[in-house]
């Protein structure tokens, strides 16, 4: 069987930490969407690792790691992660396994990302400018540049034809951007010698053996359920399928294999780059939950903007994904609040309505708002279920009855200690 473990917001919801505080029970931990425009946060022993496409298992000897098919890979960042992880002597050729038919983010991708970006002015989706959609559309327009192809011998003649063509489409654009693609090129040249010594597998043969021959695997969502290309605030998602299906397409297992669907979201809301937010605050309480929560982009370093929880978008969430374990994250960032707010109805169309609608934007969606106690007591120190404040229960209890689905794991900080098990 294979679990997955999923964020149900707009991303950032701790899916690093918790992928690694589960590793332990876990034989292989595999990535099956988005590329480094994901920043997965690990805090363990005083230190802090962010990784962007390597799995977050990684830390585990144990564990064998895999970038599955439907991941989007940059060899320059993949090069910088393996850097920094240099000084823990890990085994990447056989604990990291990088799938076949996983794309290849090129120099151009990147190029293109950003003059598509500049073209849209204020419409902008606020990208990482990882060279994710582009990368993305040569996959489904048939035209990708894939991990295998690093394997043929004239990999470099497909490389430089799909790179003229994508200087052709720059030349398109009609925006300004400056780039030096000879020093662009070297660095990718490079990083992709250091890639070529890694282990490539036809991953979804591995992961269906490894399913028969019974071991565990848990699959590692990027991004959030509202960022998903179908399912989130289109135009401003992301290029993947961030729900459940993405782990079906993009590791190549079957929807009857899989086990559990944990279920990520903050205690709160957060969202990074632009589009509707219903539940926004620009108020005091949202600057003290950026504050507190010190809510800046792991990937960009980017401010994100915060608000209260969306319990209609979790429920959407919950419901596209199949979610049946939730795990709420940073509840410790609440503590002080007098009063908390969940938004439980919204009004649309001039009707109150208890479901996601086609657009979310402002000019169509207000929210109203359910108050929940707060309580006072610091979390981060706290590491057993009964120490909880009540008020917190309370507020628990609230979200498992509204989305009809149990809170197994309640984090209490960002360290891989601070994690409680209900
Ligand atoms: P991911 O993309 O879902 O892996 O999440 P990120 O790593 O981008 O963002 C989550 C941030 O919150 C990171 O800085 C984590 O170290 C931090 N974090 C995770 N869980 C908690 C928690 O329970 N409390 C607090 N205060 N911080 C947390
Ligand atoms: P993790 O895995 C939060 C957002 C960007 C932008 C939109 C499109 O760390 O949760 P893209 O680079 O994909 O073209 O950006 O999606 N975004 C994320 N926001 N967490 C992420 O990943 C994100 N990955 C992309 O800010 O709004
Ligand atoms: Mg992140």
């Amino acid at each position: 069987m294979i679990d997955l473990l999923l964020g149900l917001q707009w991303g950032d919801e701790g899916k690093g930490k918790i992928v690694d505080v589960l590793t332990t029970n876990y034989d292989i931990i595999a990535r099956f969407q988005g590329g480094p425009n994901a920043g997965h946060t690990l805090i363990f022993d005083g230190n802090k690792h962010v990784l962007h496409t390597i799995p977050s298992g990684i830390f585990h000897k144990t564990a064998i790691n895999i970038v599955g098919n439907g991941v989007v890979i940059d060899p320059v960042i993949f090069k910088k992660e393996l850097d920094n992880l240099a000084k823990y002597n890990l085994d990447f050729k056989t604990k990291l396994l990088i799938s076949r038919k996983a794309h290849v983010i090129l120099p151009t991708h990147r190029i293109l990302d950003a003059a598509s970006e500049s073209m849209k002015g204020k419409a902008k989706i606020g990208s990482t400018l990882k060279g994710i959609g582009p990368t993305y559309m040569d996959k489904t327009g048939r035209n990708g540049f894939r991990i295998g192809d690093f394997e043929l011998d004239n990999w470099k003649e497909k490389y430089n034809s799909l790179a003229q063509k994508h200087l052709k489409m720059i030349d398109f654009y009609d925006v300004d951007i400056e780039f030096d693609l000879k020093e662009l090129e070297n660095e990718f040249f490079e990083a992709v010698k250091v890639l070529k010594n890694l282990t490539f597998i036809d991953s979804e043969e591995y992961l269906n053996q490894a399913i028969s021959n019974g071991k565990t695997i848990l699959a590692e969502g990027a991004q959030g359920s509202l960022l998903d290309i179908d399912f989130g605030t289109y135009p401003f998602v992301t290029s993947s399928n961030t729900t459940a299906a993405g782990a079906c397409t993009g590791l190549g297992v079957a929807p009857n294999k899989i086990g559990e669907v944990y279920g990520i979201f903050k205690a709160y809301t957060t969202r990074v780059g632009s589009g509707p937010f219903p539940t926004e605050l620009f108020d005091e309480d949202g600057a003290k939950m950026a504050k507190v929560g010190n809510e800046f982009g792991a990937t960009t370093g980017r401010p994100r903007r915060c608000g209260w929880l969306d319990l209609i978008a979790l429920k959407y969430a919950v419901q596209i994904n199949g979610v049946t374990q939730l795990m709420m994250m940073k509840g410790d960032v609440l503590s002080g609040f007098d009063t908390l707010k969940v938004c439980t109805t919204y009004n649309y169309k001039g009707k109150v309505i208890d479901y996601l609608p086609y657009n979310i934007e402002e000019k169509n969606v207000s929210v109203n708002y359910t108050e929940i106690k707060g309580w006072k007591e610091d979390l981060t120190g706290m590491t057993k279920i009964d120490e909880l404040p009540e008020n917190l229960n309370n507020y628990i209890a609230y979200i498992e009855k509204f989305v009809g689905i149990p809170v197994t794991i309640v984090s209490v900080g960002p360290d891989r200690k601070q994690t409680i098990t209900k």
